[in-house]
C-alpha cells in the first residue's frame, strides 16, 4: 500500500512536470530559446520562463515582465542571503562586506527596472542595466566562505548576469 502511494505521488509529480514543459507553445520555445542562447547560462534562463511564465503564448512584454519581476526578487534574495553568509564569516567579511555593497547596488537597480517596466518606459530599463553589470562586478568572488568548497557567489554572480542579458535582449526586441 505504501509502495502504491510513492509511485502515485511520483505519478503526480512526473504529470505535473510534463504539463509544466508543455506550458509554452513552439512559436514561445523558440522565442525563448533565442533569447536564452545569448547568455552565458542558457538552462538558467531557460528555467525562469518555464517556472514563471502564466501564458502558453507571452508576448514580448509578457517575458519581459517575468523577467523584471524574477530579477528583483532574486537579487533581494541573494542580498538576504549574503547577510546571512556575514553573521558565520570570520576573517573573509570583506570580501563578502564588498558583495552586500555590490548587491544593495544591484538590488536598487533592478527595483527601478520594474518601475519602468510599470510605466512602459523600456528604453530607461537599457540605461540602468549598465548600473547593474557595475554592481555585480564590485563582488568579487576570490575569497573563501566558511562552509562552501566553492564560493557561492560565482554561482550568484553569473545568474544576475544572466538576469541583466535577458532584460537588456527583450528590451532591445520590445523598444525596437
Ligand atoms: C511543435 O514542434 C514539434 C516538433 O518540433 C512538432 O512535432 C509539433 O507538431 C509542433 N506543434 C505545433 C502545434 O506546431
Ligand atoms: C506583470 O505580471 C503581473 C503578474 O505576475 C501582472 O499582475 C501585471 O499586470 C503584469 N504587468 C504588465 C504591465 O503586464
Amino acid at each position: 500500500m505504501k509502495m502504491y502511494r510513492i509511485l502515485l505521488v511520483l505519478l503526480v509529480i512526473t504529470l505535473a512536470y510534463s504539463f509544466a514543459e508543455a506550458l509554452l507553445d513552439n512559436n514561445t520555445q523558440q522565442r525563448v530559446d533565442a533569447i536564452c542562447k545569448q547568455t552565458i547560462d542558457t538552462k538558467f534562463c531557460q528555467g525562469v520562463f518555464a517556472k514563471k511564465l502564466a501564458t502558453s503564448s507571452p508576448s514580448n512584454k509578457d517575458l519581459l515582465n517575468v523577467t523584471v519581476t524574477e530579477a528583483e526578487t532574486f537579487s533581494a534574495k541573494t542580498y538576504f542571503f549574503i547577510s546571512t553568509l556575514l553573521r558565520d564569516a570570520g576573517d573573509e567579511r570583506s570580501g563578502l562586506q564588498k558583495c552586500a555593497e555590490a548587491y544593495e547596488i544591484v538590488n536598487t537597480a533592478f527595483t527601478e527596472v520594474v518601475s519602468f517596466f510599470n510605466q512602459g518606459l523600456y528604453g530607461e530599463i537599457l540605461k540602468l542595466t549598465g548600473k547593474v553589470s557595475y554592481g555585480v562586478g564590485i563582488c568579487k568572488t576570490d575569497f573563501n566562505v566558511p562552509g562552501y568548497h566553492i564560493n557561492p557567489m560565482i554561482e550568484k554572480n553569473r545568474e544576475t548576469k544572466v538576469l541583466v542579458a535577458m532584460e537588456q535582449i527583450i528590451g532591445h526586441m520590445i523598444s525596437s
